[in-house]
């Protein structure tokens, strides 16, 4: 008899906010961690992992991080062909809102300690070009710096070097140590994040000259590589194969997911087959998806005693999730979007419907839908949903074209149980 799993385990068996560092966990994806592998065995490649919110990205570029850094599990588990254990010094930074320009985050990666600034402060050279960084960063060294600064020869009467330079220089200095024989792995999480990304790409062309012991991989959401980077012609080439565009999850990889959650606490809650279905239907193909809506039918289940989790389960737990507000961000679009309209709201969950089946929606589809569903106008709705009063959340593609601009809220709105009592609208 399998042991009752403890409430923290059954908390932490889906983990909706929290990518994924354990192979073991890292479900399906072999064709990207392939490629991605590809990318990190070819000198000069620079690799780029896009997609959209909640696909999975940072999971994929911290498994990327494991295999850089020598660690096969994942590969041995995907039955990928390996050489001998790669051997990067792999570095991590996730950008988040306030970052402005490239500048501002090269001058991060150089004095984060966990980026670049430990490093330096082992390696004399390293610290004697960050020192010769003017105006900004004097201060943060001698504050960060300590009594490592004060040991090393301050050189005050070298001259000062910019950003990009003193980067160059620094890494150039932790290359040449070889602390790692593949060099340096910097990992930008979030990079559409940056508000100005111009520059990013041609200060990559001079460091690949200068130091090509260093491969970025950025991380962020966009349709294609010119949307991330924001810049033409130079990146394609510095990111020649090593261009990851991460589709939606497939159903097979979607229910691994479940799979894996359930062994976790030894199967002692499980999905039965409908529920299986549903939730990986609900999910369209976002992981995140199933690991929030997992992780609440787990804690609804445990809670209560249920040992198989139905469709019916699926159901409450989608209500609570809307009720109490458990992804605020989702739920608000979702509020914004209906603003208290019923029509409104049927007919955003026809544009979802027919998005699902089909990837763009074709309006007579969703105006056929809404008006069975006793909407008198639905044109009128779809033209507030693409305001942004209404939070834009639907772009016109073409004449009679439409998509959501974001699929995981498409995939919310699916999911979510309606606001407005449909009965009394
Ligand atoms: N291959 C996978 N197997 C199992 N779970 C996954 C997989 N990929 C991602 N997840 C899970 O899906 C959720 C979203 O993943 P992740 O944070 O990597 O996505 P993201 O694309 O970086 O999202 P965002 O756009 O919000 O940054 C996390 O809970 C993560 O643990
Ligand atoms: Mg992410």
């Amino acid at each position: 008899m399998a042991s009752k799993p403890t409430i923290t385990e059954v908390e932490n068996a889906f983990f909706p906010a929290r990518e994924i560092r354990d192979p073991n966990r890292f479900a399906g994806r072999k064709t990207y961690v392939e490629e991605a592998y590809y990318a990190l065995l070819s000198e000069g490649t620079n690799i780029a992992v896009i997609g959209n919110r909640g696909i999975g990205k940072s999971s994929l570029a911290r498994q990327l991080m494991n295999i850089a850094a020598g660690k096969n599990e994942l590969l041995d588990k995907l039955s990928i062909a390996t050489d001998k254990p790669l051997d990067f010094l792999p570095i991590y930074l996730a950008c988040g809102k306030e970052t402005s320009s490239h500048t501002e985050l090269l001058e991060k990666l150089l004095t984060i300690k966990e980026c670049l600034l430990d490093w330096s402060y082992d390696i004399p050279r390293a610290l004697r070009s960050l020192e010769k960084y003017q105006p900004k960063f004097n201060v943060g060294i001698a504050a960060l710096g300590g009594e490592k600064a004060t040991e090393s020869t301050f050189e005050s009467t070298q001259p000062q070097h910019d950003v990009e330079t003193v980067f160059t220089n620094v890494v150039a200095a932790i290359a040449e140590e070889k602390l790692a024989k593949n060099g340096i792995l910097i990992v930008v999480d979030e990079f559409d994040q940056i508000k100005d990304k111009s520059g990013f790409a041609s200060f990559l062309k001079s460091l690949a000259t200068n130091v090509p012991q260093v491969k970025f991989c950025i991380v962020g959401v966009a349709h294609d590589m010119q949307e991330l980077i924001k810049e033409h012609g130079s990146a394609d080439r510095l990111f020649a194969g090593g261009i990851i565009n991460l589709p939606p999850m497939a159903s097979e990889e979607l229910a691994m997911i479940i799979r894996d959650a359930e062994r976790s606490i030894n199967r002692v809650i499980e999905f039965d087959d409908n529920a299986t279905e549903k939730l990986v239907k609900l999910s369209q193909g976002h992981p995140y998806m199933v690991h929030l809506i997992g992780k609440y039918a787990f804690r609804h289940a445990f809670k209560t005693g249920c040992k198989d989790i139905s469709n019916d389960d699926i159901e409450t737990t989608l209500k609570s999730i809307a009720e109490s507000g458990t992804d605020p961000i989702l739920e608000n679009r979702y509020k914004k979007a209906v603003a208290s309209s019923g029509q409104r709201e049927v007919v955003l969950k026809c544009l979802a419907e027919v998005q699902a089946g089909n990837l763009e929606i074709h309006t007579a589809d969703a105006y056929k839908k809404s008006i069975d569903q006793g909407v008198d106008n639905p044109s009128q709705f779809v033209g507030h949903l693409v305001t942004d009063d209404f939070g834009a959340e639907i772009t016109k593609i073409r004449e009679r074209y439409y998509r959501f601009s974001d699929s995981l809220f498409m995939a919310y709105v699916l999911a979510r149980p309606p606001i407005v009592d449909q009965t009394v609208r």
